[in-house]
């Protein structure tokens, strides 16, 4: 039997980028125990009261089909959300809902690209962008984040990347894995780059409420030159720790969303009108919950930077986010190497920084969403195998 070139291909993605982490969780189910930092989940649970308000939902009957853009009353909280951020009317016309930013990616993505298009993104990059550019048939051109610019894009790096295939510029900021947030210079310089080449600026802003000690936040939608060519992707998933329910939206221009809302049809033909009620009453509000992991992982990035200070490696400070990035070329090993021998030899998973792009090759990617006591172990672990490291080479 034949199948569709799209399988071909998706087939290499994926596996070899999370092999560390796919290891560790085998090791922990056949009993070994593991201290594990190598993905992301919230480490609380929702606010109760929209685990009510999701029910109550359901007890009213709110499990009809929807229609394909989203269910009114959420459609217009959102829109309140972003007129007040951007300081301009932004309408319920210029949204459609999605389940999770990752479905908006990939909506939004089959609806501007298609084959032999380039998408640039910034490297490191999180791990499943290649995923959703490949499905449409585009190409990822990274364009290198660096350390000395706190891993922010730089416009001259993306000018300098941009061919006459350039379609799209995707943003991810806050970003995962670095937690490097945008300024508004540097999104407006961005926005120059993608004006002069008539490119879209997609902009996945999942993390925009994990930002630590009130860091200011820029989206290109607020900008008002900005705004026809630029398509916002967000989700309950980080900022109200749901993850699971899979309740995302996506924000541009009413004639993009016009374009798009015949794809999410397609595919999905509406969304689920309890969690859109659960959702309309998590977005009518900053979220509280939000400040409290906020701080949490403000708290545990630093206590990493503090634990491995003295040590070879260097870690880099978050602006935001789950995540915090560890060099640790100064031992001679790769990314790949570290983390590998450290699950065998310390029993502590990180993710290595070669599977989010070659700017962090040679560097880890440790989790903050683990409680205090566990971070403060896999600290010591990781400081005592390092130090056996270089003990070896010399
Ligand atoms: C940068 C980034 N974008 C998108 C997602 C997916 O989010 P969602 O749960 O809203 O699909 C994640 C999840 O980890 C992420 O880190």
């Amino acid at each position: 039997m034949r199948y569709a070139a799209i399988t071909e291909r998706l087939s290499t993605l994926g596996g070899a980028k999370w092999e560390v982490h796919l290891r560790a969780r085998a090791l922990a189910a056949a009993g070994v125990p593991i201290l594990s930092l190598s993905i992301g989940e919230p480490d609380m649970p929702p606010p109760a009261e929209l685990l009510d308000r999701a029910r109550l939902s359901m007890a009213a009957g709110r499990y009809s089909y929807s229609n394909g853009r989203g269910e009114p009353a959420l459609l217009a909280a959102l829109a309140a959300r972003y007129s007040r951020r951007a300081g301009h009317e932004v309408t319920p016309r210029q949204i459609i809902c999605l389940p999770g930013t990752q479905t908006a990616l990939y909506a939004t993505l089959m609806a501007l690209v298609g084959p032999g298009d380039e998408v640039l993104i910034g490297d490191p990059m999180y791990a499943t962008y290649e995923g959703v550019v490949a499905a449409a048939g585009a190409v990822v051109v990274p364009v290198p984040l660096r350390p000395e610019h706190g891993f922010a894009m730089q416009a001259d790096d993306l000018a300098a990347r941009i061919t006459p295939r350039s379609r799209v510029v995707l943003l991810n900021s806050p970003h995962n894995p670095t937690g490097a947030i945008l300024t508004r210079a540097e999104v407006r310089a961005i926005g120059a780059v993608a004006r002069a080449h008539d490119l879209w600026i997609l902009s996945d802003e999942v993390y925009e409420e994990l930002v630590f000690d009130d860091a200011p936040f820029a989206s290109p939608l607020d900008e008002a030159d900005l705004a026809e060519r630029s398509i916002a992707v967000s989700s309950i998933s980080k900022s109200h720790a749901a993850p699971g329910f899979r309740s995302g939206w996506c924000v541009g221009s009413e004639a993009f969303i016009n374009r798009l809302l015949p794809v999410a049809e397609t595919m999905l033909f509406g969304n689920q009108p309890f969690i859109a009620d659960m959702t309309e009453l998590a977005v009518s509000g900053p979220s509280a919950v939000a400040r409290v992991m906020a701080a949490r992982f403000a708290g545990r990035a630093q206590m990493i930077h503090q634990m491995l200070d003295g040590t070879p490696l260097r870690v880099h400070q978050p602006a935001a986010g789950m995540f915090t990035v560890v060099d640790v070329r100064a031992t001679g090993l790769t990314g790949v190497e570290f983390a590998n021998r450290l699950l065998d030899e310390e029993r502590v998973a990180v993710m290595p920084g070669e599977s989010f792009g070659a700017v962090l090759a040679g560097w880890l990617r440790v989790s903050l969403t683990r409680p205090d006591e566990e971070i403060a172990e896999a600290c010591r672990r990781i400081a005592a195998f390092a130090a056996r490291v270089m003990g070896e080479r010399s």
